[in-house]
């Protein structure tokens, strides 16, 4: 049972979390608990433009995929133009949560009273609605019966709901992604594989391990962070939040790329290698990282306060994602991932585990001037949704 989140206490978090970034200090721990959880849900999740998923999850016309948004129960479809449709899975009839998995369907039929929709969302069939073998009403009107529509947007292969429909244009929220990429050859990615995974603690938690560098070279050794120890904060608030790292630092070899780069690197509009590396929070629940020869995008969604579903793909340019002469490559940069993102998991439940008591405990949490302004923003932006 959660109770209403004392309110005071954003106010004065927002305080402590804009001092001088030296003196700043972390969210409470309440805020990774239920009682904020719940007020996410209502103020943050639905009035934000929030990736819910990439495309390549529902590539034909008629691929549909349920989708839990803190709570809300949304469905994507592939429509038969190519295009991306969402509406809220609930059936009009008697409200239940309409398709359970994922699917191809040309139409979407309720299991309990056999109501069917269409890939568009019109209610097509209302089977004995008047009666056995009468599916017509006089005065009920069929066509005001539709699934309700949530705007969706696009960029790259992520895709984006707005569910309560009030944001700004989406075309206003993801310029400033838009422009920070703007030289990056990035018109040819395609799809490679799909990285799935369960974390131990709030979407926060999740997220905040995701973007800074500090932890790389003592958590991650096969990362090769020794190679990019140039790490700039990427912060733009309303947007995104997290690090670009010079790909090669000071004094590595000319031809040495971090990031255990094994495939053709990818490029900038004028031809060259990617000088610096992204792991961005396209906020609140996008994530993407650009490396030197691959691009990860995904989505890091909660499942409920304390565990958050994280669902992230990889993406190679153009032939690189196909050539069999690079199979092996493709293979070793999916391993790597696979040995790296799990070593994150006891640290983000350490996290949680903490943050019910650390509070009472009076241990606010700190941040590295230099690594984590990042983590700094995303929280900031926490705070501003909420507020
Ligand atoms: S609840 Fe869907 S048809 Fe009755
Ligand atoms: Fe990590």
């Amino acid at each position: 049972m959660t109770k209403m989140f004392d309110l005071a206490r954003i106010d004065a978090a927002a305080e402590a979390l804009g001092r001088p970034i030296a003196e700043a200090e972390g969210l409470p721990g309440a805020f990774y608990g239920a009682d904020f959880y719940a007020l996410e849900q209502q103020r943050l999740f639905p009035t934000s433009w929030c990736a819910v998923a990439v495309g390549q999850a529902i590539p034909n016309p008629g691929d549909m995929l349920p989708i839990d948004v803190a709570g809300w129960p949304i469905l994507i479809v592939r429509n038969r133009d190519g295009g991306i449709a969402a509406f809220h899975n609930i059936c009009r009839h008697r409200g239940i949560r309409l398709v359970a998995g994922a699917c191809n369907t040309p139409r979407i039929r309720c299991p309990w009273h056999s109501w069917t929709y269409g890939l568009d969302g019109a209610l097509l069939a209302t089977p004995e609605l008047g009666g056995a073998g009468v599916s017509q009403v006089e005065g009920f009107d069929k066509a005001s019966l539709g699934l309700k529509p949530i705007p969706v947007g696009r960029w790259l292969d992520l895709v984006f709901v707005n569910i309560d429909g009030m944001a700004p244009p989406f075309a206003d929220y993801i310029a400033p992604v838009e422009a920070l990429f703007a030289d990056h050859d990035l018109a040819d990615l395609r799809y490679g594989m799909p990285i799935v995974d369960e974390y131990a603690g709030n979407w926060k938690i999740a997220m905040e391990g995701g973007i800074e560098d500090y932890h790389l070279t003592f958590a991650h050794p096969e990362l090769e962070a020794h190679l990019f120890r140039n790490s700039t904060p990427c912060v733009a608030l309303g947007s995104y939040t997290g690090v670009a790292t010079e790909v090669a630092a000071e004094g590595a070899a000319p031809d040495q790329l971090a990031w255990t780069a094994r495939l053709p690197p990818l490029k900038t509009r004028a031809g060259a290698p990617l000088p610096y590396l992204h792991a961005l929070t396209i906020f609140p629940t996008g994530t993407i990282l650009i490396a030197a020869d691959h691009v990860m995008l995904g989505t890091l969604l909660p499942d409920g306060p304390t565990r958050t579903r994280v669902d992230i793909h990889l993406y190679f340019d153009g032939e690189a994602a196909s050539d069999p002469a690079l199979a092996d490559a493709r293979t070793g940069t999916l391993a790597m991932w696979h040995t790296v993102l799990p070593q994150d998991m006891p640290f983000i439940a350490a996290a949680q585990a903490a943050a019910g008591v650390r509070d009472a405990a009076g241990i606010a949490t700190r941040f590295s001037p230099y690594w984590e302004a990042g983590v700094r923003g995303f929280q900031q932006m926490v705070l501003d949704a909420v507020r």
